[in-house]
């Protein structure tokens, strides 16, 4: 880790983990990340964020950190702690051993923050390696904020002319003090709604209503993730996403070919499905769309992508429904796992996994949001 770097290679910090829920399924993504890494473009400095938030030096080894039913991966606190630049002035950081030993982790390129969720996906961090003076990979502190709050992201999709869901936003004082003016909104909206928390992702809290009985367990469950929940109403059509990159040197967001999320058994797209291989759900990629489709739904995705701010990277989830496109939401930091949708969808378009990283580093030095 102290070597001397090649200067031709650029210096990494992966920085995964973090406080929110999805703390494994960023662990899994880092494994995934850390196995494809071309060592010979780049020095890799692993930063795992524990779950209570002391950032680690992890070891560099991606079966670490690999994902199972049986197994989620997790920041362990190895006593280790990275410390960031002193100032903008630099870009050297430094690592404390568990016993204390101060060394150089060398002069950082660039951060590669493979986090989801809150204090990773919302632009704090971001907002951290701004205040440091690094660059980074993704979307900036504004893009990632909006990105990360449903309530926000559909507000400003909405004012972009972009069709979603019809929703009322919940806050839990509303909920304890109000509930049945609640109820009658939610009446309104009509049967099954979706109820989910406005800052979660990986599914955490989200749940399907039938009934006024099951609304009371749904806002149970997604009030424990967040004091912020939306109640939407259920959209029928075929879930689809597609990848977004930002533009190089100026230029449009490029968006691959479309995935399908394709359910089974009357369930939906919950944790179990999306990271444990759970029957219920199948991706397809490419989707069967017609070109005409497939040329509407990228349109719309870079439409919906520079409408939030987006920078970087982008997966934007939609219902093709009877009347056209629906958008569900965007995700900043989408999954890079094994079984994800994004590196999928560009592999189907012609992108290597390796290549994606390439490309998404390249976008992070060039700082371009
Ligand atoms: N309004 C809706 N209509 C139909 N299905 C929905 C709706 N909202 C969410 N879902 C289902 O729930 C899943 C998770 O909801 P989503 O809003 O994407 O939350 P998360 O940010 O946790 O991924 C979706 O992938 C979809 O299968
Ligand atoms: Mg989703």
């Amino acid at each position: 880790m102290t070597d001397t770097p090649t200067p031709a290679r650029l210096r990494v910090v992966l920085l995964f983990g973090g406080r929110s829920s999805e703390h494994s399924i960023s662990c899994a993504t880092a494994g995934g990340v850390l196995a494809a890494l071309d060592r010979t473009k780049y020095d890799v400095v692993p930063v795992g964020i524990t779950a209570d938030g002391a950032f680690t030096l992890q070891p560099d080894d991606a079966a670490h950190f690999a994902l199972d039913a049986t197994r989620l991966p997790v920041v362990d606190d190895n006593g280790t702690r990275v410390r960031w630049p002193e100032s903008a002035a630099t870009r050297e950081m430094m690592v404390v051993s568990a016993s204390g030993e101060v060394s150089s982790l060398g002069e950082i390129d660039v951060v590669f923050p493979i986090l989801h969720g809150p204090y990773g996906e919302d632009g704090s961090v971001q907002g951290l390696l701004e205040l440091v003076g690094l660059p980074y990979v993704g979307a900036g502190i504004l893009g990632s904020a909006v990105g990360m709050d449903k309530h926000f992201s559909k507000t400003v999709l909405q004012q972009a002319g972009i069709d979603v869901a019809p929703w009322i936003t919940v806050r839990a004082h509303e909920w304890a003090s109000r509930r049945a003016v609640i109820e009658e909104h939610v009446e309104e909206l009509g049967w099954p709604v979706f109820v989910k928390p406005a800052r979660a992702g990986s599914s955490v809290g989200v749940s399907k209503a039938s009934s006024l009985a099951d609304l009371a367990k749904a806002m149970e469950k997604a009030l424990a993730e967040d004091n912020k929940v939306l109640v939407e109403a259920a959209v029928v059509g075929r879930e689809l996403e597609v990848a977004v990159l930002g533009g190089r040197d100026g230029g449009a967001p490029r968006v691959s070919v479309a995935g399908e999320i394709v359910l089974s058994g009357g369930g939906f797209y919950d944790f179990e499905s999306k990271y444990l291989g759970a029957p219920g759900a199948d991706l397809e990629c490419p989707a069967s769309l017609t070109d005409a489709e497939l040329a509407e739904f990228q349109g719309l995705a870079a439409r919906a992508f520079e409408a939030i701010g987006g920078a970087g990277l982008a997966r934007v989830d939609v219902f093709l429904t009877d009347d056209g496109f629906v958008v569900n939401e965007l995700n900043t930091m989408p999954g890079f796992t094994p079984i994800s949708m994004f590196p999928a969808c560009w592999l189907a378009s012609g992108l290597s996994y390796p290549a994606l990283l390439d490309e998404l580093i390249a976008l992070g030095v060039a700082e371009q949001r």
